[in-house]
């Protein structure tokens, strides 16, 4: 994609069909390939993707526009029923652009078994025996992911932790970990039967009556993280004052877990919409952001933000597990189409735009929120919502909306009066 292949000024102004052009040639593909938006996810895959299947349930598909991100331009695939998050993002990047863009750095795609040993008589000691056969674990391990070795993959690290000990009430208790290099998979299966695999050997190392517990990844991959920096020129915010309310609120996210929870949330906005829309496990990544932004024992913002001179500069980190193989993109034709139009090839990839997705709508948000409020922008686009849930079609939703936002009356009834004058005033 060319320099400014993803700024697109007052795109959310075209009508829904030049959108898909645009978004089409500039994402480099046929128009018959958005073709697939019209047909979505077909019936008999859904059946074969999960259980007790009766029907495919439908949710927008949107483009955030205006990023980039290392140096390239993006076009980021969003789902989400929650309005205002993608434009906000959107008018975040463009802000982040003035100052260069979004810059990331991902960590290698390790991922982490757990194997939970039971009945460890010394646990002390069957830690270090485990640690000590460091070399047979990891060929044990290497025996169970040999396509994944194939690929360039595989196994890198164990270690081992006692948490408790004979006379407490969970008696001797040892947890060891198995870092996988997952390439550009998530890697949930492929961890989790390193896990199964490798238990035996472990309650064997861990001497009787030693056994295996439960055996399955962590959520909390604290070696797969994705750092995120953007740094907005103090005037793309709007002013100082604007700038220091951004830096402010951080602060007071970095003082108060209930704040601290809020802020998460509007990260999460923007990093989920992207990953429900690649099919990958948007729940596994937030239990794992959760989970990180509690690590020192207070939980506590996952992006940050401070003055700096003239600039605004904002810092994400978070664990990122995330896929561009496998997983629900063997079956969903979406989430295969929603790489293509973001350009990514390699987890790697996808982490940064997630990233730089939570990192935008987390700067949105802030910016709102310092200054005149998040409900005026929400309730613009919810009483579009209601014009339409109560009839309105073509040019009357937007006539509809703008009038029933001003009174601030943004009801179902209100809507459908407005409706009825517009209709007797056009006959
Ligand atoms: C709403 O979906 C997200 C916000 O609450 C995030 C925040 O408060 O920072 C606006």
């Amino acid at each position: 994609m060319s320099s400014d292949g993803s700024r697109i000024p007052r795109f959310y102004r075209l009508p829904l069909g030049q959108r898909r052009a645009l978004i089409a040639q500039r994402a480099g593909l046929e128009p018959a390939d958005l073709a697939l938006l019209d047909e979505g996810l077909d019936l008999e895959t859904a059946d074969h993707m999960i259980e007790n299947v009766i029907g495919v349930h439908g949710l927008p598909f949107a483009v955030a526009v205006n990023f980039t991100i290392d140096g390239r331009d993006r076009i980021l695939p969003m789902v989400i029923e929650e309005p205002s998050v993608v434009a906000a993002a959107s008018n975040a990047a463009r802000m982040v652009r003035a100052g260069g863009g979004f810059t990331t750095t991902v960590d290698p795609p390790l991922m982490t078994a757990q194997v939970q040993l039971v009945d460890v008589a010394d646990p002390d000691a069957a830690a270090a025996r485990i640690v000590a056969a460091r070399e047979a674990i990891l060929v044990e391990a290497a025996a169970a992911s040999e396509r994944l070795i194939s690929r360039g993959g595989g196994p890198r690290d164990v270690g081992a932790r006692v948490l408790s000990r004979p006379g407490d009430p969970d008696g001797g208790l040892v947890v060891v970990h198995i870092d996988v290099d997952c390439c550009d998979a998530m890697g949930a299966n492929l961890v989790n039967s390193v896990a199964e695999a490798v238990a035996p050997l472990l309650a064997e190392l861990a001497g009787p009556p030693a056994r295996p517990g439960l055996r399955i990844l962590t959520n909390l991959c604290d070696r797969r993280l994705v750092h995120v920096r953007a740094r907005v020129p103090v005037g793309e915010l709007g002013g100082a004052d604007a700038a220091a309310g951004v830096a402010s609120a951080s602060r007071f996210a970095e003082l108060d877990p209930y704040r601290a929870a809020t802020h998460n949330k509007g990260v999460m906005n923007g990093v989920d919409a992207v990953l429900l829309a690649t099919g990958n496990d948007w729940r596994g990544v937030e239990a794992g952001a959760h989970a990180y932004a509690a690590r020192n024992g207070r939980y506590a913002p996952l992006a940050v933000w401070r003055l700096d001179g003239d600039m605004l500069a904002g810092e994400l980190t978070m664990p990122m597990a995330v896929g561009t193989v496998g997983g629900a993109l063997r079956a969903h034709p979406l989430a295969r189409l929603a790489l293509r139009l973001l350009g990514a090839v390699h987890a790697s990839e996808l982490a940064s735009a997630a990233g730089a997705a939570g990192l935008a709508s987390n700067l949105a948000a802030l910016r709102a929120l310092a200054g005149e409020g998040i409900q005026r922008g929400h309730m613009t686009l919810h009483a579009r919502a209601v014009a339409l849930a109560a009839g309105a079609r073509g040019d009357a939703i937007d006539r509809v909306a703008v009038e029933i936002a001003r009174s601030g009356d943004v009801s179902p009834e209100r809507a459908r009066s407005v409706l009825l004058r517009l209709a007797e005033v056009s006959k």
